[in-house]
């Protein structure tokens, strides 16, 4: 067979428009999408967050009422961050059974049961110096096992007021192991752990910063999150988040480390993986529309496609209602 051939056959397989939908390899859909919310008690309704366009700081029926509208959508879960009112070198408020987080994960169990509930657990936006554990007194430096604990509590709190998954973010060692302890000694075997297993240390963050008040005062996080330039140690550590018992990985952010996404897939083909579509990538998006780049629809479907096409199972991305809302119009 000649090239020419060849090549008249795959035009073909494109030409109508219900072939090209039948031969369809990746599809994205409203059950693969996770939603982030940022939710507070320090006031009620919503507060608009400039960087973050279309999306706000929700007081706890607001969270329930954004809630209800992602269920509506098929979009089967959230993921909750919370903002807490006053903040400490240790982050105690993270762990309060009345914060933020825990008091969205009840209202919003009540009144969505099957709505599946997940929630960020770290202590950046909780610590007064906003890193995501314990500082030593004498450096910059995140004091590992120290938080591990720490981190246990807050899962717990978590899993208490209802969290069907917690997530950790915190990208410090043991980790995964030390909340998965905590949770079965408190009576929560069933509480499922999504780990940020491969968090690299991005410019990507910056919005989200913004939006959960959460950026370092000194320092950086470059001695826990990964260095971009690094594929493998990204499958090692996946490989030892899924040994410590995670139920889920992650990868985060998730455009630049497209080729992330597909080793670890490989390394763990086991485990469902999801990747952080961050808020860098959803303010560059609504930039770029704005400015009349590009259609923001096309831009979000190729991109969403473009990551479930890595390897990724399930998307966390503030563009999930959007998506979903094109779904249903167009009938997908
Ligand atoms: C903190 C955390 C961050 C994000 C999720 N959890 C920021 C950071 O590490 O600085 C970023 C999410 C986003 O950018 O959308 N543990």
């Amino acid at each position: 067979m000649s090239n020419t051939h060849l090549l008249i056959r795959m035009r073909r397989r494109r030409a109508s428009l219900g072939i090209r939908s039948m031969v369809r390899e990746t599809r994205v859909l409203a059950a693969d999408l996770i939603y982030p919310l940022f939710v507070t008690k320090n006031a009620p309704g919503r507060e608009a967050i400039a960087s973050l366009p279309g999306i706000a700081r929700l007081g706890t029926e607001d969270a329930v009422r954004e809630a209800a509208r992602a269920y509506e959508l098929g979009i089967p879960a959230v993921l909750l961050f919370g903002i807490p009112r006053t903040k400490d070198p240790k982050g105690v408020q993270a762990s309060f059974a009345e914060g933020a987080v825990q008091s969205s994960v009840r209202a919003i169990k009540k009144e969505l049961p099957s709505l599946v509930v997940i929630t960020d657990v770290c202590l950046c936006s909780y610590t007064d110096h906003g890193h995501c554990g314990l500082l030593s007194h004498t450096s910059d430096y995140v004091r590992n096992d120290a938080t591990l604990p720490i981190l246990g509590r807050i899962a717990r709190s978590h899993a208490d007021a209802g969290a069907d998954i917690v997530a950790p973010s915190g990208m410090l060692d043991g980790m995964v192991l030390a909340i998965r302890h905590a949770l079965d000694d408190a009576g929560h075997a069933r509480t499922s752990i999504m780990s940020y297993s491969v968090k690299f240390a991005s410019a990507f963050y910056g919005p989200f910063r913004d939006a959960a008040d959460g950026a370092p005062k000194r320092g950086d996080r470059k001695t826990y999150q990964m260095d971009p330039t690094n594929g493998s140690e990204a499958e090692r550590e996946a490989a030892l988040d899924a040994a410590e018992g995670a139920d889920f990985l992650m990868v985060k952010p998730a455009l630049p480390y497209l080729d992330v996404i597909r080793r670890v897939k490989q390394a763990c083909p086991g485990l469902p993986l999801a990747a952080y579509n961050v808020s860098g990538e959803y303010a560059m998006v609504k930039a770029a529309a704005a400015a009349g780049v590009w259609e923001e629809k096309a831009a979000v479907q190729e991109i969403l496609t473009g990551i479930r096409r890595a390897g990724a199972d399930l998307i966390i991305t503030y563009h999930a209602p959007d998506v979903a809302q094109w779904l249903k119009d167009s009938g997908g």
